[in-house]
């Protein structure tokens, strides 16, 4: 794996990595932000090992891709094969699984040999692991224990080397106290556990992302490569991606049938089904605080402190003109998307008062400079911490100080800069 043909597009290209059945067919992975470069780590230091590995994320976060690529990292000289748990009958898993001898039950001719003993020396990914029956979870608790299988309608007991990786994109914690799920089973398979995050908490994979589905696409339907543009790339920041990668991909793959000039703006993208309706900051542009590869550390779950520390000291290396208004707006922006784009909860969260939260939304054009804000602020949008006009201006936070003071703090470097 490597930067493509070094320049810093944060991708990093996949040798090989799409060969399979049932592939996926990315060349490449976006893994800039600081969240994706800890779970990047992590299955770099894992994949080499035999241990079972769970992944875990939202629909479309990538994790078949991630158990591809463990599969590449391996270096298991047999094949990667995918099973969706979900869509194969209950009473056909088990042959489907573990194989068949002839003649094994109704139908059955001619024998044949199961996904395990296909992916011998490989990598089995059993997709879904959630949606696999109760009866199958004790024989597949087995078949690890034992390492070998048993066809239906034999006894004999084959030897099998393979790794599983297994995903969900449910709590399987969850299934295991309701009883859908064995516990037993339940920590044999998640001796690793890989949480891939949401997008929307991994902004900084947008915009890399954004412009390898560009290529990939102009690429595939033999069109002009356009320009990802400035707008268009902080209405794609803004926006929440339920869908996530999966959702991204299909946004840009339309965008590029839609726009016919050499750049995409925001009038092309197709987010929830609707135009975007988030208001795109005005000025400054974007903050380029997407930080491309901090350099691997020993920790796999890195202290949030320590991460940031090392994002901030990659920044520093190679510093965007505005770096500090840049971390700023990344602060307050992410603050104001976490909280459900309430200013009080906002400005809790950051140890600032709801004042100093909307001085910092106005500056950095995430609202107006209107009363409220225009943006799709959450309906309790932050009457809760009193009233929205000027007049609570004066009122003391928690700690003291008053709102205008802490406003003047945060003014005060400017301010000690001009005279
Ligand atoms: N880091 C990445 N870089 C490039 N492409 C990615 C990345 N992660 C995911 N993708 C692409 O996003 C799409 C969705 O990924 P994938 O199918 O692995 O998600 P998933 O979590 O398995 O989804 P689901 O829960 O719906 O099964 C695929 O087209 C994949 O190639
Ligand atoms: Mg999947």
């Amino acid at each position: 794996m490597h930067e493509r043909g070094g320049e810093n597009t944060g991708l990093l290209t996949l040798d090989g990595a799409t060969a399979g059945p049932l592939s996926i067919r990315a060349r490449s992975l976006a893994f800039v932000d600081p969240a994706s470069q800890a779970v990047l780590q992590l299955i770099e230091r894992v994949a080499p090992s035999t241990a079972p590995v769970m992944i875990g994320g939202d629909s479309g976060t990538g994790k078949e891709l991630i158990a591809r690529h463990i599969h590449t990292l391996s270096g298991r000289t047999g094949p990667f094969l995918a099973i969706n748990c979900g869509a194969i009958t209950e009473h056909l898993a088990e042959s489907e699984l573990f194989g068949h001898e002839a003649g094994a039950f109704t139908g059955a001719q001619g024998r044949r040999e199961g996904w395990f003993e296909a992916a011998h020396h490989g990598t089995l990914f059993l997709d879904e692991i959630g949606d696999l029956p109760l009866s199958l979870q004790v024989k597949l608790l087995r078949v690890l224990q034992e390492r070998e299988v048993v066809r239906l309608g034999s006894r004999k007991a084959i030897p099998v080397d393979v790794r599983l990786v297994t995903a969900t994109n449910v709590d399987l914690s969850e299934a295991v106290s309701a009883g859908h799920f064995r516990l037993d089973l339940f920590y044999r398979l998640n001796i690793v556990q890989v949480r891939l995050p949401p997008l929307r908490e991994r902004i900084g994979d947008i915009g890399p992302l954004a412009r390898h589905f560009l290529s990939l696409y102009s690429r595939r339907l033999n069109l002009p490569e356009p320009r990802l543009g400035d707008a268009a790339l902080r209405a794609l920041e803004a926006y929440d991606w339920p869908g996530n990668i999966r959702e991204l991909e299909n946004v840009i793959h339309f965008a590029l049938l839609v726009a016919s000039e050499q750049e995409i703006r925001p009038e092309h993208l197709k987010l929830a089904g609707q135009p975007v309706r988030h208001r795109a900051p005005a000025e400054p542009p974007t903050p380029s605080v997407a930080v491309t590869a901090p350099p691997p550390t020993e920790a796999t779950q890195e202290p949030a402190p320590d991460l940031l520390r090392r994002a901030v000291r990659a920044l520093l290396d190679a510093p965007p003109p505005a770096l500090f208004t840049d971390v700023e707006r990344l602060l307050v922006e992410e603050s104001y998307r976490h909280s459900g784009r309430n200013q009080v909860r906002a400005g809790a969260l950051l140890g600032v008062s709801r004042n100093v939260m909307r001085t910092l939304l106005k500056r950095h054009g995430l609202i107006g400079d209107g009363t409220g804000g225009d943006g799709p602020e959450s309906p309790d949008a932050g009457d809760s911490d009193g009233g929205l006009d000027g007049a609570s201006d004066s009122r003391s936070d928690a700690d003291g100080a008053t709102a205008r003071e802490r406003d003047h703090d945060l003014h005060g470097q400017d301010q000690a800069e001009e005279a």
